[in-house]
This record gives structure tokens, sequence and C-alpha cells, in this order.
């Protein structure tokens, strides 16, 4: 059942490991641990569950571990600060190695941490939300939020592995499972029409975490984040495509005060509004709009952004995102359902219509 996919990245590149029981298989660490020093980043709700297993995987080397209170709310520079005193504390080295065990938040900041220790060691991800499985965990994107607006703070880092343990699903919350489920839209959505169509006729079985549905989603968005990472790794081009709803879904994230929306699900929101958008543009059938949405509610994700949210407010949020270039506003948007472009040719008066517009 395990499979492993590669990101292409030259002498950086790094294997991506899916299946059941990895998280406790001491055989995928071993190989990208140089040093004696391993530091676990994990949460107060996943370490319970999964820190003992993967110290037991770490047998025989200098393991400790910082505990993260639980929440993007804490994805802050105070919280942050708390890996390093936890290094420095433990007198960790240059060849020491960090291991995010979590989350996208837990990844994020674990990963941003190793970024910066020392100016940088060694970094492994074991993601545990489906959400992190298919997207935060690989591609090297680290950082922290500023209180005006989302991973504002932050550097590429790649990890040396990502062991995706498709086991630690089992305990996931189910909006958190939605959640995860806005970014494998999102993979259909910009890339693969076909992968869109399974995933319309299986949703069913990923919701009821159905094994096999579960892996062959993860599998097949990694292939595509792995495949558009390689070609762009610092996001000088193609892989803003990744961004589909993003734009829209970090104002709604900021709007809304970190943690009460989550990030998948103002993904979920935000694409249907990229879709509107992209309708009112002229390039999007309106049957595939009502498509995008009926995919988004089937997944259990919210369509609509809260209804408090109004267009300018909304605009001056979107306006801090980082896909602002030179004061102008760049979008992804579809041209079709399993293809996407960016634009910054947005009609202002069209952009206010999705912003201010609620469907029934
Ligand atoms: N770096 C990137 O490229 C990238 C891409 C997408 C998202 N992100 C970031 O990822 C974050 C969202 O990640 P997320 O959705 O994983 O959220 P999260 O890290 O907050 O995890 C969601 C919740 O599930 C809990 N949890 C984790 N694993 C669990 C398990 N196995 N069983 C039960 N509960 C578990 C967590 O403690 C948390 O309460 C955001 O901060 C977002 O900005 C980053
Ligand atoms: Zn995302």
């Amino acid at each position: 059942m395990t499979r492993t996919l590669e990101v292409d990245l030259g002498d950086r590149s790094y294997p991506i490991h899916i299946g059941p029981g990895l998280l406790h298989d001491p055989v995928l660490y071993r190989p990208h641990i140089r040093g004696r020093q391993v530091m676990i980043v994990t949460n107060e709700t996943v370490a319970p569950m999964y820190l003992a297993p993967l110290r037991a995987a770490l047998d025989g080397l200098e393991v400790r571990e910082v505990v993260l209170p639980d929440g993007e709310q804490y994805k802050t520079l105070e919280v942050w600060n708390r890996i390093f005193d936890a290094l420095l504390d433990a007198r960790f080295a240059r060849d020491c190695t960090l291991i995010a065990l979590g989350g996208g938040v837990v990844g994020d900041m674990a990963g941003f941490a190793a970024a910066c220790y020392q100016r940088g060691v060694a970094f492994i991800q074991v993601p545990t939300t489906l959400l992190s499985q298919v997207d935060s965990s690989v591609g090297g994107k680290t950082g922290i939020n500023h209180p005006a607006g989302k991973n504002m703070i932050g550097a590429f880092h790649q990890p040396l592995a990502v062991i995706a343990d498709t086991e630690t699903l089992d305990t996931l919350p189910q909006r958190e499972l939605s959640a995860g489920l806005a970014e494998v839209l999102k993979y259909g959505l910009i890339r693969d029409p076909a992968f869109l169509d399974w995933l319309e006729s299986h949703m069913a079985e990923l919701l009821s975490r159905d094994p096999e549905a579960l892996a062959h989603a993860i599998r097949r968005s990694c292939e595509i984040k792995a495949q558009i990472v390689a070609e762009d790794e610092l996001e000088s081009g193609q892989r803003a495509l990744l961004n589909l709803g993003h734009t829209f879904g970090h104002a709604i994230e900021t709007a809304s005060g970190y943690g009460n929306w989550l990030h998948g699900e103002a993904v979920g929101a935000g694409m249907c509004m990229a879709a509107d958008l992209s309708a009112r543009m002229g390039w999007l059938a309106e049957a595939d709009v009502e498509r995008v949405r009926r995919l988004v509610t089937c997944a259990g994700l919210p369509t609509e952004p809260p209804p408090e949210l109004d267009a300018d407010r909304f605009r001056e949020l979107m306006a801090v995102d980082k896909k602002v270039l030179d004061g102008r506003l760049r979008l992804v948007l579809l041209t079709a359902v399993g293809e996407a472009v960016i634009s910054d040719e947005i009609d202002q008066d069209q952009l206010m219509a999705t912003l201010s517009a609620r469907r029934p």
C-alpha cells in the first residue's frame, strides 16, 4: 500500500512516503538524520496520540520535543520563538534535525524554525492532517502569521523527507477532513479534469475515510504538487496556480480572526468566488461555476464568504496578500474546470460584484 514519490529538485530532491503505519518505521527516518540530536515540534493535541510512536522510531538518538499550543491563532512570532528556546536550552548544534509532527500549522512553524536556526538545519515533515499530507508538507514554503496578514513572515526551506502516515487520519475531526479536501479539489480544478471527475464520483468514500480512496487522493495531489514545485520552486510563475481561491480565502481568514474559519474552509469559499469572477469575466461557463459550487458543497465546505464581510473591506484585505505585484492584484482564475491561469487584468467592477454577491 505504501507509495513513494519524489520531488525533483536536483541535489535537494526528496521523497514523499505515503501509506499506513509509516509514522513508526525507523527505516524511513534514519537516512535523513546526520547528527544525533533530534527536536520534534508538535502540539498539545497531536502529542498524546503520536509522539510516543515517533519517539520509539527514533530510539538511540538524543530526542527532545517542544509541544506548542494548538491552533492557527498561535502561529505567531511569540509562540514560534519557543522552538528556539527549546533548541538553545538543549544546546542543539548545526547538525541537528527538526521533525514536524502535526498539521500545517506545526509544519509551517517548525519548517521556518529549521530555516532560521543556525542559518538552516535539517528538517523532516511528518504531516498528520489531510491538508498537510496533500499540500503544506510538500514544497518548502514555511512561515508564520502577522496580525496584518497570513504567512507574511517566512522562508523557503525544503524538507529532507515527507512521511505521510495515512492511518493518522483516522483520528482527524470530520471538519478537518473536509478542510483538507478543499486543497485536493484545488489540484483537480487547476490541472487535472480527470482527477476532478474521479473526486466527483468518490466524494462519499473520501468523506467516510475509505483508506483506498484517501490514499489515491493523497497520491495524486502530491504528484501534482511535486510536479508544479519542481517546475517553479520559488513561485516565479506557474506555482502561483496553487493559490487558486487563496487570495479570497486569506482575506476571509484574516477578517474572521485566525482559527475561526479553517484554512480549507476559506479556500473552499474562495475557489467558488474565483469561479464566480471567472464567469463574470467571460472565461468560464455558468454551468461550470455551479459544478465547482456543488463539489465544494459535497466536500462539506462553505461556498460563500461570511455575510458581514463587505466588499470594500474584502478588497482592502486582498490587497495585503502576497500575490499583489507592483500594486496590481493578481488572481488565479479558471478558464475551464481543470484549467487555470494567473491574471493581473482584473476588472475592478466585476471583482466588486463577486465580492458583494451572495448566492442563494
Ligand atoms: N506551507 C504551505 O505550502 C501551506 C499550504 C497549505 C496550508 N498551509 C498552512 O497550513 C495550515 C493549515 O494546516 P492544517 O489544516 O493541517 O491545520 P492544523 O495544523 O491547525 O491542524 C488542524 C487540527 O487538527 C489537529 N490534528 C492534527 N493531526 C491530527 C490527527 N491526526 N488527529 C486528530 N487531530 C489532529 C491539530 O491539532 C489541529 O487542531 C495553515 O496555517 C495554512 O496557512 C501551508
Ligand atoms: Zn492552502
